[in-house]
């Protein structure tokens, strides 16, 4: 339109100087100018192991999510590496449970096999372990119970072990998610002691007692037996208190710190990543998955859309790093995205 036409309504608006549809008008000055690139490489992908052989079972709350013993998880890993998946994060379930979770720090544990078969299997792949007791213990709690309370310090104890025991089975990246105070350091003490100053350390730093873990429960079998979890997680009303966690487990040595769960906690992350300026994961929980695949089955969201619109929300909040169980196809929806 011409700025000296001399008919209508349009003329008053022809000058101006900022019209931001300019760079929204093709899909190609829409790449050009976008801010956040959503990339593979960022994701994390969790897998759960079981006991047993040619067991792929699916997890009735998580869709497309199954069950899978050593065999299967390895055959899992070695695709999600084929998509480029850098890591992925290990779950387990054991055989027995017993109050100190025994089974969590065997070397004939579901965890340690796996991990020892997938490095044999996939080498240039990353290798994390969740490092808790939730899934081993027969009261369902992340530490140890005396006296119907959780025992911090006998709790920490206990992990260390899991973590060193992740550690010599050949894990990358240890992930402490059980919340009890000192463990990061008792763990980085542990793993040096034993000749392991190269594995890393992932805190579950700023993880919330949060309604969103409920398919993971089931998933792992892991929901308390008595109680909650608000004496050791966080309280989703409070984002200072998440800082001063990250602080802490930063001081004690993380390495990567994550905050947990993704979309109810984007401020956090936010915040985190400005004010620590370290690497920082956001663990898109098993509830925020649910949550997306069920309103998809339902017709009532797009779950492509959806999922890549959430994950680049987590990822422009600040987010290095994504734990994700859309992580295999938001690899493909990404490798066949042209434009949007
Ligand atoms: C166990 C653990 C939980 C998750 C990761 N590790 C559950 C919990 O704390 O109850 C949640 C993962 C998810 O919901 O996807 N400590």
């Amino acid at each position: 339109m011409r700025a000296n036409s001399a008919d209508g309504a349009g003329d008053r608006i022809a000058h101006l100087l900022q019209r931001p549809r300019r760079l929204r008008r093709t899909p190609a000055l829409r790449r050009l100018v976008r801010e956040t690139r959503l990339s593979v490489d960022q994701f994390v992908y969790p897998l759960f192991v079981v006991p047993g052989e040619g067991v792929e079972r699916p997890i009735a709350a998580m869709p497309g999510q199954f069950h899978r013993s050593v065999d299967r998880v390895v055959a899992e890993a070695e695709r999600v590496a084929a998509l480029g998946i850098s890591a992925v994060l290990l779950f387990g379930r054991p055989v027995a449970k017993d109050p100190v979770g025994s089974e969590a720090s065997a070397a004939t544990g579901a965890v340690q096999c796996a991990v020892r078969a997938i490095k044999a299997a996939a080498p240039d792949l990353a290798v994390m372990t969740d490092v808790c007791l939730c899934a081993y213990t027969d009261h369902g709690h992340c530490g140890l119970v005396r006296d119907g309370a959780i025992d911090n310090d006998a709790s920490v104890a206990r992990i260390v072990e899991v973590a060193v025991s992740h550690a010599v089975a050949g894990a990358d990246v240890v992930a402490p998610s059980d919340m009890m105070d000192g463990r990061v350091g008792a763990i980085r003490r542990g793993l040096d002691a034993e000749g392991f100053a190269e594995v890393a350390i992932l805190a579950y730093a700023a993880k919330y007692a949060s309604a969103f873990y409920g398919p993971f429960r089931e998933a792992a079998d892991s929901a308390p037996a008595f109680g909650d979890r608000r004496t050791y997680q966080v309280d989703p009303a409070n984002a200072d208190e998440a800082l001063r966690e990250v602080a802490l487990d930063l001081a004690e040595g993380a390495d990567i710190v994550m905050v947990k769960p993704a979309l109810t906690c984007l401020d956090v992350v936010a915040r985190v990543k400005a004010t620590y300026a370290v690497p920082t994961a956001a663990y898109f929980v098993s509830g925020e998955f649910a949550a997306i695949k069920a309103a998809a089955a339902n017709g009532w969201l797009d779950e492509r859309a959806a999922a890549l619109e959430a994950l680049t929300a987590i990822a422009r909040a600040g987010a290095d790093i994504i734990i994700t169980y859309f992580a295999p196809d938001a690899a493909s929806w990404l490798r066949d995205a042209g434009s949007a």
